[in-house]
């Protein structure tokens, strides 16, 4: 079965078409981080207009891309929350009017399921590429297997959540002030490194010193987080060195560092406390390659297993919608045409 998926909770619109809930037909997405930029962060007025302006063309490519027609989707996906509201309210709209106009069936996904279940995508190309079509003969096989841990790290949202089976969730813990990856931006934004800020501090950091600054690493009790502490601190270490202040490839990447080793940490704990479970990673800051390696490592040596998406599922995309609605479809959890936008939605 053909779900046609669309998402546009925060500064991207993106449709795709996936299949039986893990093969990829199509999954395009439109940034809009270049009109953003010059503000250092999203305007939700300018990102609610830009959806409007690009929404059709998109679920119009990612038809064409995915071979398909309105007539061959068995049902329209959604993202309804958490997120901005007037982009949120975009997506929704196109979504009910096709669902209207074809009497198929409309399925509302919580935007953090939706990370979680991009761990379900097929990971044929694991090079980072997008990957698309053809049939994955293991894929099934490749799926985390209930229960499992799903770290979810994003510019909104960082949580530990034990995913006990098909839309059983129970948070672990979450972050007590900023997200992991708004830290990132906000650090990035702070040292004039411009936007978005992970991105650009995981490349940086390469060519600095991990160990330079001894930031203090938050292990706040229980799987709770916080990171604007570490923030605070990188600012000023900025403010009050001044001359001695250390470069700048050093200073990200030892905050990257301390970022990294809290996540990791408290990860693998909650992975080894629930009995050895297999760890997912999910959200745009699992893009980040330090965070990556370093959980590959240190479960390799629980010899725990972890799941990792392919980049482009990391970052927000409606693959992973299209994925977790497959699982929504086959419990017959539809949504009626009072969606709504639901800005702090949790799971
Ligand atoms: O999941 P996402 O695309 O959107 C939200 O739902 O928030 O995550 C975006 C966040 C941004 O804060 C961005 O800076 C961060 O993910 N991010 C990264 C990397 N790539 C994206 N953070 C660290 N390292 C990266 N490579
Ligand atoms: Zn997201």
């Amino acid at each position: 079965m053909k779900i046609l998926a669309l998402e546009t909770s925060c500064d991207e619109t993106s449709a795709a078409v996936v299949k039986d809930g893990n093969e990829v037909l199509s999954n395009v997405v439109a940034s809009q981080v270049e009109f953003h930029r010059k503000y250092g962060g999203i305007v939700p007025e300018i990102a609610s207009r830009k959806h409007i302006e690009v929404i059709n063309p998109i679920i119009k490519e990612a038809l064409e891309k995915a071979n398909a027609s309105f007539e061959d989707i068995d049902a329209v996906a959604v993202t309804y929350g958490p997120g901005l509201v007037g982009s949120l309210l975009v997506g929704i709209c196109a979504a009910k009017a096709i669902s209207w106009s074809l009497d198929k069936p409309l399925i509302g996904v919580n935007h953090l399921e939706g990370h979680i279940y991009a761990n379900f995508l097929a990971h044929q190309n694991s090079n980072n590429q997008i990957p698309i079509t053809k049939q994955f003969p293991n894929s099934k096989s490749q799926n985390p297997k209930f229960p499992f841990v799903c770290l979810i790290v994003s510019g909104g949202h960082t949580l530990l959540v034990l995913v006990k089976d098909h839309g059983k969730y129970q948070t672990l813990g979450h972050t007590r002030d900023d997200a992991a990856g708004e830290a990132f931006d906000k650090v990035a934004r702070f040292l004039n490194l411009g936007y978005p800020g992970g991105p650009i501090i995981d490349k940086l950091a390469k060519e600095g010193n991990p160990r330079a600054v001894d930031f203090t690493r938050p292990m706040l009790e229980g799987y709770d987080f916080s990171f604007s502490g570490i923030k605070t601190a990188v600012v000023n270490l900025i403010l009050k060195t001044e001359n001695r202040k250390p470069k700048t490839e050093d200073l990200v990447a030892s905050f990257q560092q301390a970022v990294v080793d809290v996540l990791v940490e408290k990860t693998i704990r909650a992975a080894k406390e629930y009995g050895g479970l297999s760890i997912a990673l999910a959200g745009g800051v699992a893009a980040n390659s330090l965070l990556r390696n370093q959980l590959k490592e240190k479960a390799k040596d629980e010899k725990l297993k972890v799941f990792i998406p392919p980049l482009a599922y990391c970052t927000d995309n409606a693959a992973m919608i299209g994925a977790a609605a497959f699982f929504k479809y086959q419990r017959k959890d539809f949504s009626d045409f009072s969606l709504s936008p639901l800005a702090s939605a949790s799971i």
